[in-house]
């Protein structure tokens, strides 16, 4: 079993941050081999241009993107832990997803519409908002960052996709704050068997 971490976030104080810990601790605990991708310490170059279109086309690679997509292809489970930045994944995050799940690696395209080429994979999904859940679906946007990166993306390419958001972060008390970390670990520990094991 393997595991490979996406983190997007730059601040070591955040929520976010937390939840690495009690994902990586709970990894650790199943003696699971992980691999932590954290995205601002990597400095990691979000940008997909002209280079990667060409590299899309002819079937190759860049040297950092090929590197990410070893480690997605050797991972039985992707972790990605990010705030809601504009009802979306912070640019960075999103620049990974745009360079590192291309066409004919992630997904190809037949008569029928996409097909995902990253199955038999599962992938956790953790997100925070400074927004509350009744904020948000008071506003029409309580189901918007799921269906971008669960929908979307992720069960798109292949992935069966546990999803868990953390709304109104920097507001929460202590207790629950423990209580919402205590879920993370859980969740980290319910779904680490490759499928069909
Ligand atoms: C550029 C930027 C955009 C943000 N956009 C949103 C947003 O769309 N909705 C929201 O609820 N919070 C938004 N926030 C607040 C963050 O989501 C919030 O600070 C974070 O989830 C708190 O978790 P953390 O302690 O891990 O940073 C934004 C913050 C930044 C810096």
């Amino acid at each position: 079993m393997k595991a490979c971490i996406v983190f997007a976030h730059e601040g070591k104080e955040s929520f976010c941050h937390a939840i690495l810990e009690r994902v990586t601790r709970s990894l650790q605990k199943q003696h699971v081999d992980f691999t932590v991708r954290d995205l601002y310490q990597m400095k990691f170059q979000p940008v997909f241009d002209a280079a990667d279109m060409q590299n899309v086309s002819n079937g190759s690679a860049s040297q950092d993107v090929a590197t990410e997509q070893e480690l997605i292809s050797e991972a039985d489970l992707l972790v990605m832990i990010y705030p809601v930045w504009w009802w979306s994944a912070p640019a960075i995050l999103k620049g990974y997803i745009d360079r590192v799940f291309t066409n004919n690696f992630a997904f190809r395209y037949d008569s029928d519409g996409p097909v995902g080429l990253l199955a038999n994979k599962q992938a956790i999904v953790l997100t925070t908002t400074r927004e509350s859940e009744a904020d948000m679906k008071a506003s029409g946007l309580g189901d918007v960052v799921k269906k971008q990166i669960v929908d979307g993306t992720l069960a798109m390419i292949g992935y069966d996709v546990t999803y868990r958001h953390f709304a109104a972060v920097p507001y929460v008390d202590s207790a629950d704050r423990e209580q919402m970390l205590a879920e993370v670990e859980k969740i980290a520990a319910s779904v680490h068997q490759p499928l069909g094991v």
